[in-house]
C-alpha cells in the first residue's frame, strides 16, 4: 500500500468530523480556497475507501459513509465545476484494478449508478426525464424496477454461445479477469442457450451481473472458520468478493456464490435483439441465465405505485435470502435510454433508491473540543456507541459553538443522530422531552485545551481559535500538514511520528523536522536502522521540493496550494514574498485582500520570518532558480469544446478527457451546434451521425494529437 494514503485512523476521523454544512451559492474567495481543499480531501479519503474495498477487500467504513462521501464530493464538484478535476475518482467509475489479475479492457464503459435518497429525489429524477424527453415520446415512458444486489460486478463474455472470458468490474474500463473463478460458479452458463432450447445464440454477447452469496451461507462459512480460528468476513459482499478474487480458483469452487444477471452490455448477431430492459429480462432469461424474479415493471402513469413501492424497498429486503442495498429504477425503453443518456459515470435513465438515512437516539456523554492547525478549535460530540446502519458511531461533529447553543445541546441529552447523504455522522437535535433535568449545559471552554492560553473569537467569526503559535497540538497539527502528501510529501512521516516526535520534545518548530536526531530516534521502540535511513532518506529528499509545496506546507490561512502556486509564480523566492505589502500580493489575479492580510500577518512574525531563514540554512530550497518560473502561456485548446466517440485507438476515454482538459478545452457527453471537434473511435455510437448530420468536424486520435501539437506551436510562435 502506498505509504502515503491516509491511515484507516485519520480517514475514519476525517469522515467523522468533516462533515460540514453546504457551502453558500455565492462563495468569497477565502470560501473557494476551504472548499476546494474540501474537495481534494473528499477525493483522497474515496480513494483510500475505494482502494480498501476493491483490492484489499476490507472496506473499513460502511457503504452508507462511503456514499456519503461521494456523494458530498459529486456535488461540490456540480456546484464549483471550476475545480473538477479529469483525475476526480467521480470521473472514474469507481474501483481499482490491481495487479494479482490479468487486465481487461471491457468493451464498453461499466458504469455505475446515481442515488436517489428519498421520495423527493426519485420524483425530481422522473421530472427531469420528462424534461429531457421530445413531447411525442413521452407517452413510450414506462421504468423496470429491480433490486440492487449488493455483491461484486462481474462482466460474463459469450463468444457463439460460449463463456470465454469473465471479469470484474475494476475502475469502469479495466477489469481483472477472474475467468476460472467465475466457471466454478454453478448458476453461470458456460453455453448458452442452456439445454435445448430452440434459439441461435447470438454472434457475441456481453452481459454484467452481480455474484453473491446468501446471507445464511455466508453466517455458516463464517461459522465454521471461526470455529477453525480461521479468516471470517465482514459481510456478504466481501465474501464473495474474496471468494471470486481467490488465486486459486479450487478454493473458489467451495464457496457458494451465486449470480443475477441484470444488464446487456453487448449484443451482436442477435435474430430478435431485445429493446427495452423488461424485454432483456426474458430474452436473457431463455437463454439460461439466471434473470431475478422480483424485477418488475411500470407504466409512467402507474409512477404513484412505483414510489409506494420503491420507497418501502426494505420490505422485499427483508423477504430475501440475499442482501439488497436498495432498488435500482430504469427507463425501459433502450431508445429512450440512448436519447437521456449519460452526465460524467452515470446514465440519466437510472436511478439507485437507498436508505434515507437512519436516525437512531443516543445518549450525549461529553462535549469535547479539537485543536485543529490553524488553532481553530471544534466542538466534538461524544455518544454513547451506537449502530447506524451497521457501523457503530462513538462521535460525531458539533460543528462549531453556535449549532450548539441554536440547537440548545445539553451534556446528558438524548440525541438524534443520523449518517443522511452527504453529512456523517451528525447529531441533528437534542429531544428535550426526554430531559430529566440532569443535563448539563455546555459552554466554549475559555482556554485551550492543550497548551491553556486563552482563547479568541474573532469578530463576525463563528469559530474561536488558540492563537498561541507554540500550541502543542497545533504543532502536531502542523508538523502533520508540513510532512503531508500536497506539501512537502516525506515518506513514511505521518500522523504517528508528528505525535511522536513532538511529545519527545524533538520538534518545538517546523526547521526541527530538518534537525531531527536519528541516534535518538534509533533508540526508540520500532525504530530499526532501515526504517530511520528510509525516514531520514525521505526527509533529506523532500528538501528540494518546489517552493509552492513549502509555502503551502507552512499552512498559512487560506493559503491552499492553488493559492501557494499562484503566490509562487509571481513571487518565486520566500525571502522577496516575505517582505511584500499586502496590496502588492492582492494584485495578483485570483488573490483576495483576505488571503493577502493573512500572508502578510504571517510574515510579519518575527518568528515566522526566522523559520524562512533556518529552513534556507538547513537546505530546504526557498527560491525557484529564475528559469523554472513559469511562464503562463494560452492554452491549445482554450474555447474549443469535443466530444468523444467510440474506443480509441491508445487513449481511453479519461485520458483522452485529460488529455484535452489539460490543455484548456472542455469535453461535453453531447453533439450539438456549439461542438467544435468531435474524437472518433472504434465503433462509434449515434454520436457520428449527429456530429454529420450537424456538420461538426470529425476527427481521430491522431489527428487530435496533430491539432493539439500545431496549436500549442502557433501559440509559442505568437
Ligand atoms: S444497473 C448503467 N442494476 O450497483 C447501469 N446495477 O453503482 C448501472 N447493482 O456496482 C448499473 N444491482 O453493479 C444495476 N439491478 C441492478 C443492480 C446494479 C446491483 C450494482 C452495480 C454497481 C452498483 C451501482
Amino acid at each position: 500500500m502506498d505509504p502515503e494514503t491516509p491511515t484507516p485512523e485519520t480517514a475514519a476521523e476525517t469522515a467523522e468530523t468533516g462533515a460540514q454544512e453546504s457551502a453558500p451559492a455565492e462563495a468569497t474567495g477565502e470560501d473557494l480556497e476551504q472548499i476546494r481543499q474540501r474537495i481534494e480531501h473528499l477525493r483522497e479519503l474515496v480513494r483510500y475507501h475505494q482502494y480498501r474495498y476493491y483490492v484489499l477487500d476490507d472496506p473499513i467504513i460502511s457503504d452508507a459513509e462511503f456514499d456519503a462521501l461521494f456523494l458530498e464530493l459529486q456535488e461540490l464538484e456540480e456546484k464549483y465545476p471550476q475545480f473538477r478535476t479529469p483525475d476526480s475518482p467521480t470521473v472514474r467509475v469507481g474501483g481499482f484494478v490491481s495487479d494479482r489479475f490479468r487486465r481487461v479492457r471491457h468493451p464498453v464503459p461499466v458504469l455505475s449508478l446515481a442515488n436517489a435518497f428519498n421520495e423527493e429525489e426519485l420524483r425530481a429524477w422522473r421530472q427531469r426525464i420528462l424534461r429531457l424527453l421530445p413531447e411525442e415520446r413521452r407517452g413510450e415512458l414506462a421504468y423496470t424496477v429491480e433490486p440492487k444486489f449488493d455483491g461484486l460486478t462481474v462482466v460474463l463474455h459469450y463468444d457463439h454461445g460460449l463463456f470465454v472470458l469473465g471479469a470484474t468490474r475494476g475502475d469502469g474500463e479495466v477489469g481483472e479477469d477472474i475467468t476460472p473463478n467465475l466457471r466454478t460458479v454453478r448458476s453461470l452458463p458456460l453455453r448458452i442457450p442452456v439445454g435445448d432450447v430452440k434459439m441461435e445464440p447470438p454472434a457475441r454477447l456481453v452481459v454484467r451481473g452481480e455474484a453473491y452469496v446468501d446471507v445464511a451461507d455466508f453466517q455458516e462459512f463464517n461459522r465454521r472458520q471461526a470455529e477453525r480460528g480461521e479468516r471470517t468476513f465482514a459481510n456478504p459482499r466481501n465474501f464473495a468478493a474474496g471468494s471470486l478474487r481467490q488465486l486459486d480458483s479450487s478454493v473458489t469452487a467451495q464457496r457458494p456464490i451465486k449470480l443475477w444477471v441484470y444488464q446487456i452490455l453487448v449484443v451482436e448477431g442477435a435474430e430478435n435483439p431485445p429493446r427495452s430492459q423488461w424485454e432483456a429480462f426474458d430474452y436473457l432469461r431463455n437463454l439460461g441465465f439466471p434473470v431475478c424474479p422480483e424485477n418488475r415493471h411500470y407504466q409512467d402513469s402507474q409512477f404513484d405505485e412505483l414510489v409506494e413501492y420503491v420507497v418501502h424497498w426494505h420490505e422485499l429486503r427483508d423477504r430475501l435470502p440475499y442482501e439488497i442495498d436498495g432498488v435500482v429504477v430504469k427507463v425501459d425503453s433502450f431508445e429512450l435510454q440512448e436519447m437521456l443518456g449519460y452526465t460524467g459515470k452515470d446514465p440519466r435513465w437510472a436511478i439507485a433508491y437507498k436508505s434515507g438515512g437512519e436516525e437512531v437516539v443516543t445518549t450525549l456523554l461529553d462535549i469535547q473540543v479539537n485543536v485543529g492547525r490553524t488553532g481553530v478549535i471544534t466542538p466534538v460530540a461524544v455518544l454513547e456507541p451506537v449502530e447506524i446502519g451497521g457501523v457503530i458511531v462513538k462521535s460525531a461533529t458539533l460543528h462549531n459553538e453556535d449549532y450548539i447553543r441554536e440547537l440548545d445541546i445539553r451534556i446528558g441529552d438524548k440525541v438524534l443522530v443520523t449518517r443522511a447523504g452527504g453529512v456523517i455522522p451528525k447529531v441533528l437535535r437534542p429531544i428535550k422531552e426526554l430531559r430529566t433535568g440532569q443535563e448539563r449545559i455546555w459552554r466554549m471552554p475559555t482556554t485551550c485545551p492543550s497548551c491553556g492560553q486563552p482563547l479568541v473569537r474573532p469578530p463576525g467569526e463563528v469559530a474561536v481559535y488558540c492563537v498561541n503559535n507554540a500550541c502543542p497540538a497545533q504543532l502536531v497539527r502542523r508538523v502533520e500538514h508540513f510532512v503531508s502528501r500536497g506539501a512537502m510529501d516525506i515518506r513514511g512521516f505521518g500522523s504517528k511520528q508528528a505525535e511522536l516526535f513532538t511529545a519527545k520534545g524533538f520538534i518545538k518548530n517546523l526547521a526541527d523536522i530538518y534537525r531531527l536526531p536519528w541516534d535518538e530516534i534509533l533508540k526508540l521502540e520500532g525504530y530499526g536502522p532501515k526504517r530511520v535511513e528510509n525516514l531520514r532518506q525521505a526527509v533529506e529528499e523532500s528538501k528540494n521540493r518546489p517552493v509552492h509545496r513549502l509555502l503551502f506546507g507552512l499552512g498559512i490561512r487560506f493559503v491552499g496550494s492553488v493559492v501557494a502556486e499562484l503566490i509562487v509564480q509571481h513571487f518565486p523566492s520566500l525571502y522577496r514574498l516575505m517582505d511584500a505589502s499586502e496590496e502588492e500580493m492582492a494584485a495578483i489575479e485570483g488573490i483576495g485582500p483576505k488571503i493577502a492580510q493573512s500572508i502578510a500577518q504571517y510574515f510579519s512574525l518575527e518568528p515566522n520570518r526566522q523559520l524562512i531563514r533556518e529552513l534556507d540554512s538547513l537546505g530546504v530550497r526557498v527560491e525557484e532558480p529564475e528559469a523554472e518560473v513559469k511562464e503562463e502561456r494560452p492554452k491549445p485548446f482554450a474555447g474549443l469544446r469535443f466530444v468523444i466517440t467510440g474506443t480509441l485507438p491508445h487513449f481511453t476515454r479519461n485520458e483522452a478527457i485529460a488529455f484535452i482538459e489539460d490543455r484548456g478545452g472542455k469535453v461535453t457527453s453531447s453533439v450539438s451546434r456549439s461542438t467544435d471537434y468531435v474524437v472518433v473511435g472504434e465503433n462509434p455510437g449515434s454520436k457520428l451521425a449527429k456530429a454529420q448530420a450537424l456538420g461538426v468536424k470529425t476527427i481521430t486520435e491522431e489527428e487530435l494529437l496533430a491539432l493539439a501539437r500545431e496549436r500549442e506551436q502557433a501559440n509559442a510562435d505568437s
